[in-house]
């Protein structure tokens, strides 16, 4: 099976069961998800045998240590 460079379905597949892909994982982090349940709630992803549970627990590690760790701390433009 092919899909269109830059598709949904063209990035890694990372729940084989529920087929959920990389991206759509990236997305729903991107939608507010903070933890692994929220990405189970929100795509499906990991809910069978859950073998992709530590796929998942990896991405969500990954997006959260990419963010400002207090949103709401003020940046100091030296001014
Ligand atoms: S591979 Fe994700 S639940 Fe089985």
């Amino acid at each position: 099976m092919f899909f269109a460079e830059g598709s949904e379905m063209s990035a890694r597949l990372v729940c084989m069961c529920n087929v959920v892909s990389e991206n759509e994982i990236k997305a729903a982090l991107k939608k507010g998800a903070t933890t692994t349940s929220d990405i189970q709630k929100m795509t499906g992803a990991g809910t069978s045998c859950g073998k992709c549970l530590v796929v998942i627990d990896g991405l969500v590690e990954k997006y959260l240590s990419g963010l400002p760790r207090n949103p709401q701390q003020k940046i100091n433009f030296g001014d």
